[in-house]
């Protein structure tokens, strides 16, 4: 395996040297708006082993950049889970029943949304929820471009902290949710559990469609996660460069390797950052001290089974319906039908 080669395509790769002075002026470390980010990430750094919610990738050029990783031909998930969608809409349709508004977990571009709706003309509202705010909004114009009956309604919110959703549409008679590209699997089981019970409590009288991606051969898992092209590299690498942004760290990214790879007793493929030289780090008046081989854990992806998805699902309250998957069953689109309620 030569994941520990640093994987930056576009810049040259020449350790030992400084990074060139940054064009724009930097906020000075200490100076930095206390958000969320700054909060994880120094919190990250001072934990052991370091580790930090994937969340954090998506700022507008992680969200970019993660787009053009569904691009690259390795990374199967997204095309798979389009197919699907693509041959079943009329049955997923039927499902979701007429007059619902769908919010969508996580949306990215809302670019699968398209495949469903062309499937569900009387669809309410769309409401597309993402931590990106600038890609979403970006997404939500050009939606509305693309089509101008629809009502889209896009809330920029972290779906694990509080969050509020619109009231229902006029005449909407369900809330229904949708959560594609496996996004689960970038939780802990914890996590997904806490996900998968909230969804429940806000989707009462409707359903989730969940998209996961299933156990496989973890040579098509390795080559996913780490693309010829090094653009799961650069999406990695982003946060530290969002934390030289952001934060006005001095991360040096060139002393610093993606490295992605399939634990198969967890069935998940670990994503990390791992320094390659000793360095110091300075970040909101605190040096933080790297020796080669430290790592920081950017992302899990857990691999499913249908039954351990369905256990999961039926422990957060929701029932089980059909599922649709590709002939290679590399992933799988799962119906999760919500006990009767009200919308509200
Ligand atoms: C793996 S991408 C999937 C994007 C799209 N759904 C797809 O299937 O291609 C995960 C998306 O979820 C968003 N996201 C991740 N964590 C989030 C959170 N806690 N709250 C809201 N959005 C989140 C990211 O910004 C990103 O757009």
């Amino acid at each position: 395996m030569s994941a520990l080669k640093p994987q930056t395509p576009s810049a040259p790769l020449t350790y030992g040297l400084r990074p060139a002075p940054a064009a724009q002026p930097r906020p000075a470390s200490n100076d930095a708006p206390d958000t969320a980010f700054r909060r994880d990430f120094v919190a990250a750094l001072l934990r052991r082993p370091r580790r930090i919610s994937p969340k954090h990738f998506y700022d507008a050029v992680g969200s970019d950049l993660f787009d053009r990783i569904c691009e690259q031909p390795e990374y199967y998930p997204t095309r798979t889970e389009m197919a699907i969608l693509a041959r079943h809409a009329e049955d997923i349709a039927a499902r979701i029943g007429p007059d619902a508004d769908l919010i969508e977990f996580g949306a990215g571009s809302a670019l699968k949304i398209r495949l469903l709706l062309d499937a569900l003309p009387s669809v309410r509202r769309y409401v597309p929820i993402d931590i990106s705010a600038e890609h979403l909004e970006r997404a939500a114009q050009g939606l509305r471009h693309d089509r101008p009956g629809l009502d889209v309604h896009p809330l920029a919110a972290d779906f694990t902290q509080p969050f509020s959703l619109p009231p229902p549409a006029e005449g909407a008679r369900s809330r229904v949710g949708v959560y594609f590209g496996s996004s689960l699997g970038n939780f802990d089981a914890d996590e997904a559990l806490r996900f998968l019970r909230t969804a429940a409590g806000l989707l009462r009288g409707g359903g989730l469609l969940i998209g996961v991606d299933l156990v496989k051969d973890p040579a098509v898992l390795h080559a996913a996660y780490n693309d010829a092209a090094g653009v799961t590299a650069r999406f990695n690498l982003n946060l530290l460069e969002r934390a030289n942004r952001e934060l006005g760290a001095g991360f040096d990214t060139r002393l610093w390797a993606h490295y992605a790879c399939y634990q198969p007793l967890a069935q998940r493929v670990e994503m990390h950052l791992i320094a390659l030289e000793r360095q110091v780090v300075r970040l909101a008046g605190q040096c933080f001290e790297f020796a080669p081989g430290d790592s920081l854990h950017t992302e899990n992806s857990q691999k499913y089974t249908l039954e351990s998805l369905r256990a999961l699902a039926r422990q957060a309250g929701f029932g089980i319906g059909p599922v649709w998957l590709d002939t290679q069953r590399w992933f799988a689109l799962q119906w999760l039908p919500c006990c009767a309620g009200a919308v509200h």
